[in-house]
């Protein structure tokens, strides 16, 4: 049920998917993207799996990122549940010189299900802005520990929630009233923003999603994740020891 929701809604998004994100997070995404890549620090010759990868933001910023430490053999995997977010994806790197050199490869799948991924074989997983549409994380997670090679390391970059409750009360106007507002005007669709609002408040907070990663056997340094802009989105992060 929460899958076919969560099908419609990315299809009916996908072709305003990055101007809208643009605007609702009033450019600020781009920023936490880059930071999470910064955070990552990739060796050379990585190899990723950006799960829930969409329109590839994170493989992009990963795959500039190895070019900058003159890395050329880095490769990426991008699964994603929706063949028109993933086919944006595909559009958008038709053209670059990692196509060309078969660095990046692309599967639609379901992140709780990658049975097309052998055991022990990337060394890094990203989920960004994609468990929270997930109707078990713990199998999202089960699965990335499986996947990933002894050290490999778990990195999701995700909504959050913010504790300050000053701060939480505005970001709550700006969920509930200026988000679906946005959607109805920029991407001509309320209902599938309200959907990605109700998304984010009901993902468990910081602590709890830290404890669901070590429960499926990643060891985290400290608590296990960093929050970004008073908690409005969170890097938790495990390793596969
Ligand atoms: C908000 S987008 C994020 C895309 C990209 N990672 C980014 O940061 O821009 C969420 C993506 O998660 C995908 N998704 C939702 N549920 C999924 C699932 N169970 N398995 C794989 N992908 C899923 C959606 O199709 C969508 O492309």
């Amino acid at each position: 049920m929460k899958e076919s929701l969560v099908r419609n809604v990315f299809s009916n998004v996908a072709s305003s998917y990055d101007i809208m994100n643009d605007a609702m997070s009033m450019g600020v995404h781009r920023l936490w993207k880059d930071h999470f890549i910064r955070k990552m620090n990739p060796t050379p010759g990585a190899k990723l799996l950006d799960v829930a990868g969409g329109t590839g933001d994170i493989t992009q910023r990963f795959l500039e990122f190895q070019d900058q430490q003159g890395d050329s053999a880095s490769s990426v995997h991008m699964v994603d549940i929706n063949p028109e977010m993933l086919q944006e994806g595909e559009r958008r790197f038709a053209p670059s010189r990692w196509q060309a050199d078969g660095r990046i490869s692309f599967t639609v799948g379901n992140a709780e299900n990658l049975e097309f991924i052998p055991d022990n074989s990337f060394d890094v997983y990203t989920i960004a802005f994609g468990i929270r549409n997930c109707t078990h994380p713990e199998k999202v997670v089960r699965e990335a520990y499986r996947v990933l090679k002894p050290g490999g390391r778990f990195m999701c970059l995700e909504f959050s929630r913010v504790e300050n409750p000053l701060l939480a009360a505005v970001y709550d106007m700006h969920s509930f009233y200026v988000i679906p507002k946005m959607g109805e005007l920029i991407a001509n669709d309320r209902a599938s923003y309200e959907y990605l609002v109700e998304s984010i408040r009901k993902f468990p907070p910081q602590n709890e999603f830290a404890q669901i990663i070590r429960d499926q056997g990643f060891t985290t340094i400290g608590k296990g994740y960093e929050n970004l802009t008073f908690g409005t989105v969170a890097i938790h992060s495990g390793y596969k020891f």
